[in-house]
């Protein structure tokens, strides 16, 4: 009977047990690097038999170039290990010095605070273990604290990762975030983002104070539950004390799958003892966590924040019974847009982009900077690959392409080869900018390697989407009728433009438009530079048209000159004899101020364009603004656009559309 009772009680004990089950993950790096182990900084994690805890490997960090975060992460998502989930980790840990010192597990981002923590001699094995709930979702990091060690090898073996049950989720139906800082009871969940000593207190002017900085990215920051997709604006006050002027940037650090990147949302110079604003409108992107900071000032500046405001739009994008551009000019040319950063993740927005446009440029995202694959391209000539080899990525542009596709909308391209937004690396041997530029011949190969898998990617995936494309932007020197001096006219020559075209045009789809794109084409000298350059192209039978940028400022541009300008352009004919192909392809015309007269001259000035712009009809393609609502323009100070920041119309789109 004791014996039943027993079997009993231990069936209970192991069923209770099994709906609260740990779950264990144990390395022993026998067979390899687990993907859930990710380098940070320099450093190369591998597989290494030099030394082991047990059996015959360890995990090897190496490659390390002098700072502490030259180390291995563990993707904490991958394992379960979200916020609040109870968590252990033990491992074995063996430094290369002779020295000794202290390593840590620790935080890879938020506070960056320390887990776990052991003093180890230098060459031996040391067990070292953590044990903690996550209060923000980041990686979790394996890195020396001595900073003797921060060029020290390390191995770490037979880790093993215990991971408990999350703590259970309620369906949220949060209201759009509308967050204002509050100091009169704390730090409002701000806190110091540093890996050293800096940290953040409140001040009696209601200010969040860093002091102990010793970085520049050292900054107050706070995590904020973001939605893919959606538009916040944001605004912070920013003062400092100790300097006649100091910039700062307001920024977002953002992580997917646990690899974090970063982006600068706006500036400001701040001078002593002046609160000094800064103001952004961000598109939320596709990550799990967001955190806004302030970053900026000297290494050791001081500064305090107030004032933080977070407020998500909750606008109606557009605005119902207006007009569609594309509508009104559908018998003349395509009317369109550029759209760029994480617009396109907004379905409603882009519904509303839809109803006025009918070809998309991305801003930014097919440049050469965005498709580029860096790290790749150096991996593969390390690998002894030959220097010709280029590496391509697509992530950047595939959304929009996809959208594109999904909706029946057309792209244009922009844009194979520029002299700005391309890596300098691009043009050093081995992919570095440390070796000499590479020769033209090698040059010339990595220019049609490029061009030939980015043209072969997209008529592959997005066959039809692609209908033109920007071959070379911007290659004619202001002010002059010569080629801008460039790394592309040091390392290829004056004929770089031509060759480009070349390659483009084996391998465009056939009925691809190929245009050569620029700016200030109403500078008569350059005007001269632009039609000599189109001459040489058309002579080789590589070009279609021309593309007017037309980034303008109304009352600084000269109309008389815009129309000459197209006039001497219009003139050209192509190889067979027919008239060039033009298209506008950036345009927005800014204004000092957002003022009701300035609205008016923007929409005078939009209106006149259009009339010329309806003379070529016949050669026009399309007629593309760079950006639809003024505060997500590249040129957001001087909106330059159709619509406003709540997306509704302003007398210009009224002056065009009527
Ligand atoms: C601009 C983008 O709009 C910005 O977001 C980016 O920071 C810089 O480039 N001429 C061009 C475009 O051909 O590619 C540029 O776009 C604007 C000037």
């Amino acid at each position: 009977m004791k014996k039943f009772l027993i079997v009993l009680l231990a069936m209970f004990v192991a069923l209770s047990c099994a709906a609260a089950e740990d779950t264990v993950t144990a390395c022993d790096f026998e067979t390899g690097v687990p993907a859930q182990f990710i380098q940070s900084g320099s450093a190369a994690p591998a597989v290494s038999n030099a030394v082991a805890h047990g059996g015959s490997s360890a995990l090897h960090v190496k490659n390390r170039s002098g700072n502490n975060w030259d180390a291995v992460d563990l993707n904490a998502k991958a394992l379960g290990i979200d916020v609040g989930v109870p968590t252990k980790i033990s491992a074995w840990v063996w430094v290369d010095s002779e020295e000794e010192g202290t390593f840590v597990i620790a935080k890879a981002g938020g506070d960056y605070a320390t887990l776990g923590s052991v003093t180890c001699p230098g060459r031996e094995w040391t067990e070292i273990t953590a044990e903690f709930n996550l209060d923000q979702p980041v990686n979790i990091r394996f890195q020396n604290l001595s900073e003797n060690w921060n060029h020290a090898e390390y191995y770490l073996d037979d880790m093993v990762i215990t991971v408990g049950e999350a703590p259970e989720t309620v369906e949220s139906t949060e209201p759009p975030l509308d967050y204002a800082s509050d100091f009169s009871a704390g730090t409002d969940g701000w806190y110091a983002r540093s890996a050293g000593t800096a940290s953040v207190s409140v001040t009696d002017e209601q200010g969040l104070l860093i002091v102990g900085r010793t970085d520049t990215w050292n900054s107050p920051g706070r995590d904020f539950p973001l939605v893919t997709g959606k538009t916040y604006q944001l605004s912070v006050l920013v003062k400092q004390d100790q300097l006649d002027s100091v910039g700062f940037i307001l920024s977002i650090a953002h992580s997917r799958d646990g690899s974090e990147s970063y982006e600068n949302l706006a500036t400001c110079t701040a001078r002593k003892g002046e609160w000094t604003l800064m103001q952004a409108t961000y598109v939320a992107g596709r990550y799990d966590t967001h955190v806004f900071y302030v970053e900026g000032g000297h290494a050791d500046t001081e500064f305090q924040i107030k004032d933080f405001v977070c407020t998500e739009q909750t606008l109606k994008y557009g605005k119902a019974g207006i007009p569609s551009l594309k509508d009104v000019y559908a018998e003349y040319f395509d009317f369109g847009t550029a759209v760029t950063g994480n617009e396109v993740l907004d379905a409603d927005r882009m519904a509303f982009y839809e109803s006025q446009f009918n070809i998309f440029t991305a801003g930014n995202e097919m440049k050469p900077d965005s498709l580029l694959n860096v790290g790749e391209c150096i991996k593969a000539v390390r690998q002894g690959g030959d220097q010709t080899v280029v590496k391509v990525k697509f992530e950047s542009c595939i959304p929009l392409l996809d959208w594109a596709q999904e909706n029946g909308v057309k792209i244009h391209g922009h844009t194979l080869v520029w002299h700005s937004q391309t890596p300098e690396m691009f043009f050093h041997e081995g992919y570095s900018i440390k070796n000499p530029l590479v020769s033209r011949e090698v040059m010339l190969a990595r220019m049609e390697s490029y061009i030939q898998q980015v043209l072969t990617w997209t008529n592959q995936n997005y066959p039809g989407v692609i209908v033109s494309w920007d071959v070379v932007n911007e290659a004619v020197a202001d002010g002059s009728s010569k080629l801008r001096d460039s790394l592309w006219t040091q390392v290829v020559g004056e004929d770089f433009v031509n060759r480009a075209f070349e390659y483009a045009r084996k391998y465009a789809a056939p009925g691809t438009l190929l245009y050569y794109n620029d700016y200030n084409s109403e500078n008569t000298m350059k005007n001269l530079g632009i039609r000599r350059l189109l001459e040489s192209l058309i002579a080789e039978g590589t070009v279609d048209g021309y593309g007017f940028q037309s980034h303008y400022t109304v009352n600084n541009t000269n109309m008389f000159y815009v129309k000459i300008a197209w006039k001497e352009i219009a003139k050209l004919l192509l190889k067979d004899g027919s008239p060039i192909r033009l298209r506008v392809s950036e345009l927005d015309a800014g204004i000092a101020a957002n003022t009701d007269a300035n609205w008016q001259a923007q929409a005078l000035f939009y209106d006149e364009l259009m009339q010329l712009y309806m003379q070529y009809a016949e050669q026009l393609e399309a007629v593309q603004v760079w950006g639809t609502v003024d505060n997500l323009s590249w040129r957001a100070d001087s909106y330059p656009l159709l619509f406003d920041a709540m997306s509704q119309p302003k007398p210009a789109f009224y002056a065009i559309v009527d």
